[in-house]
């Protein structure tokens, strides 16, 4: 099944017996020694629908008729001048964090001067082009059908992200989340973000300050983590004596600079491909 899988079209490795080896030896081990960890924003969500560059968590916020046009002008600018520098394979890690801080904080700030209301969320939701991968409900349903955790480890915005999967109906027990989550007053309007802030650089950190999660999930060493940048490839920092990890990455833009780069640290690369029918593929394999 997953070797048919492995032959789309969308499927890059630069080492198919490696990918095959951990596969077998997952499988072997069984699934309840399996967790997933997966990014959100262009992993879980399609980066584009017919054309169109489908909405990140803040981006449904952004695009909502609860920001004045001003702000979302100073929004655009700063995605405008920001994105380019997120996948800029020219410039090192180093050179973009302290850039990436930027972009977040002055975000929040201004999300935060909108005076957004907590109930309003699920309506800017609902109303939003926010579009999970095709396949999501095998995904979803698959991983709560055979109790498989699955952590989304987000630089999003949880409130949103959570809606999201509320709405379309899949969020399990199974899922928990680690994000930038929203602080509201006691009327219900956001007043900041709540404790450490989560860049697209600092999943790491984030993952080793979560100890009590991956403690918990200790008889679970094989590990299937899913992003689109390669700041995601750090989100599994925290599993405590890993065995095996499987890493499947999403390359949605800049292909050609990013091809080698990504297949250098994914196991698996797979290139505009908007659906979830490789890793449907492993885990009905796994499982
Ligand atoms: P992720 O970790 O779930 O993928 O979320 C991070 C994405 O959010 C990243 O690709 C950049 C994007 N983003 C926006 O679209 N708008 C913003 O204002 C900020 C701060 C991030
Ligand atoms: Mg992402």
């Amino acid at each position: 099944m997953f070797n048919k899988k492995l032959s789309n079209t969308t499927v890059f490795m630069k080492d198919r017996e490696r990918v095959q080896n951990i596969l077998q030896s997952m499988m072997k081990a069984g699934s309840n020694t399996l967790q997933v960890i997966s990014d959100f924003d262009m992993t879980l969500t399609r980066f584009a629908h017919n054309g169109n560059r489908c909405p990140t968590c803040h981006n449904i916020l952004d695009n909502s008729k609860l920001i004045s046009d001003e702000c979302k002008e100073k929004l655009t600018e700063l995605f405008n001048t920001y994105y380019p520098i997120e996948i800029d394979v020219s410039r090192s890690v180093e050179e973009k964090l302290p850039l990436m801080v930027d972009w977040w904080t002055k975000a929040h700030e201004l999300l935060v001067q909108q005076k957004i209301r907590k109930d309003l969320l699920a309506m800017v939701v609902r109303e939003s082009n926010a579009m999970l991968r095709e396949g999501y409900q095998l995904f979803f349903g698959h991983l709560h059908e055979h109790s498989i955790p699955l952590l989304i480890f987000s630089a999003g915005i949880g409130d949103i992200l959570e809606e999201v999967i509320r709405q379309a109906g899949v969020f399990h027990p199974n899922v928990n989340v680690f994000s930038n989550y929203m602080d509201f007053d006691e009327s219900g309007v956001l007043k900041a973000f709540k404790g450490e802030l989560i860049h697209i650089y600092n999943k790491r950190e984030g993952a080793l300050l979560n100890t009590g999660h991956f403690q918990e999930l200790r008889t679970r060493p094989n590990v299937l983590l899913m992003g689109d940048s390669l700041g995601d490839l750090t989100m599994a920092d925290g599993v405590q004596d890993m065995e095996n990890i499987l890493k499947i990455g999403f390359l949605n833009d800049k292909v050609e600079e990013r091809k080698q780069a990504y297949l250098d640290s994914y196991d698996i690369v797979l290139v505009k491909d908007e659906t979830l029918e490789v890793p449907n593929g492993i885990l009905l394999y796994l499982t």
